[in-house]
């Protein structure tokens, strides 16, 4: 049994997520409160130990010049994903990247053309929208349908049409599992997603950074496994780095079974030089994805159980805030429409009262401005302090 309650220490790494300004809690009614941030999607558990492991063999090298992508690398994630996720991938077709958000940016500049349009299926991870606009192109919203009175989303299929029957639209950034809802798209969905990008031409780029944290006795379903047409129109970006917490490590890959939609993406990713290793990324990879699938599947556990008790005692709490139900990422979208629909607002205000620092969906697009995302792959410790804070700011902001 690994141990996910035990405390990790992140003020003093330049953490993102931990260094955030002191100050402005200084400033704030209660100075006394701790920071506590549960925002920024990265977690506090130490990574898995034969992830670590690796990484400290190789620093106990000492030399770091440049470093090649060994063969290993393909070998090891595609039977990776085809023992974990059935996806079958020929190991000659995954490509080393050293961030999933960098091959977005670049797959954007190879494959689509300055003022095409790209589509995005808001509320929806908030970095896609700068990887469109910061190259030139433009935003197609397809937001998902929210159905309000069971707080459930879905997949538009005739906005989807409309958008791809657009001569302009050339791609969709599809996020799977999706950030900030947890939804775990269906083969169906996916399936009938990909019949439509093939009979207009459009391109999936298909996100799927999230799908190793999934509820315990569910599924992740890769894009391109839907079927050979969504093979066919796929480029499928992931990495150990949300699961295994290697973010700062920079390892990620794409896989693309298309020749011609492949050549293409590798050229880019060479001419942006996102293409790379560090001394550490390959070999990270290849340990999280051999020697870590216990650790994987107890951190599944575990952020399960965090996942429920905070469900459990916001709903119970009677703070007019609902929880949507999450089936993949570490992430909560906490629906708070009942309290406003400037969820900013309410944010700075647990901030400057609590300490407790959450993401306001504002940045996610469609309705997201009434709603918070808590991330809960922390100590369950943590998780019961942000609850906590979460609830009394609630009911004195109602108040
Ligand atoms: C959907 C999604 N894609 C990509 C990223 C970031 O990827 P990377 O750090 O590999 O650039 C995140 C981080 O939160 C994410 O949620």
């Amino acid at each position: 049994m690994f141990n996910f309650d035990e405390p990790t220490l992140r003020t003093n790494i330049d953490s993102v997520k931990w260094s955030s300004p002191q100050e402005q809690l200084q400033e704030s009614n209660t100075p006394d409160r701790d920071y506590l941030p549960m925002w920024i999607a990265d977690m506090d558990f130490e990574t898995a130990p034969a992830v670590k492991q690796a990484i400290l063999d190789r620093a106990a090298n000492g030399t770091f010049g440049y470093s090649d992508i060994p063969d290993e690398f393909g070998q090891t994630i595609s039977s990776w994903w085809k023992n974990r996720h059935h996806f079958l991938i020929d190991p000659s077709n995954i490509i080393f990247v050293s961030g999933v958000v960098p091959a977005i940016s670049s797959a954007v500049r190879s494959l689509t053309n300055v003022a095409e349009k790209i589509v995005v299926q808001p509320p929806v991870y908030n970095i896609f929208y700068n990887s469109i606009v910061n190259n030139g192109r433009r935003v197609y919203e397809v937001p998902l349908t929210h159905d309000a009175e069971e707080n459930v989303y879905s997949m538009d299929f005739d906005a989807l049409e409309n958008a791809f029957s657009d001569p302009l639209t050339t791609m969709m950034i599809l996020c799977n599992p999706h950030n900030p809802t947890g939804n775990i798209w269906s083969k169906e969905d996916l399936s009938r997603l990909g019949d439509l990008a093939d009979k207009y031409g459009v391109i999936i780029l298909s996100d799927e950074i999230h799908c190793e944290v999934v509820r315990p006795g569910l599924a992740h379903i890769p894009f391109a496994s839907a079927s050979d047409v969504c093979r066919d129109v796929a480029i499928t970006c992931a990495s150990p780095s949300k699961a295994f917490n290697t973010a700062g490590i920079h390892a990620a890959y794409a896989m693309i079974d298309n020749p011609r939609i492949r050549a293409r993406f590798e050229r880019g990713i060479n001419n942006d030089e996102v293409a790379e290793p560090n001394s550490f990324a390959c070999r990270a990879v290849i340990a999280a994805y051999t020697r870590c699938e216990q650790w994987l599947n107890e951190l599944n556990s575990y952020i399960q159980a965090n996942k429920d008790y905070a469900t459990e005692k916001i709903t119970n709490a009677n703070i007019r805030t609902r929880i949507t139900e999450s089936n993949a990422t570490y992430l909560l979208w906490l629906d708070c429409s009942a309290i406003t629909d400037n969820a900013q607002d309410l944010v700075d205000y647990i901030y400057t009262t609590t300490g407790l620092k959450l993401a306001s969906g504002e940045i996610y697009g469609a309705n997201g401005k009434s709603f918070i995302r808590m991330n809960v792959a922390t100590q369950r410790y943590r998780v019961e302090d942000g609850v906590n804070r979460f609830i009394s700011a609630v009911h004195n902001y109602l108040s």
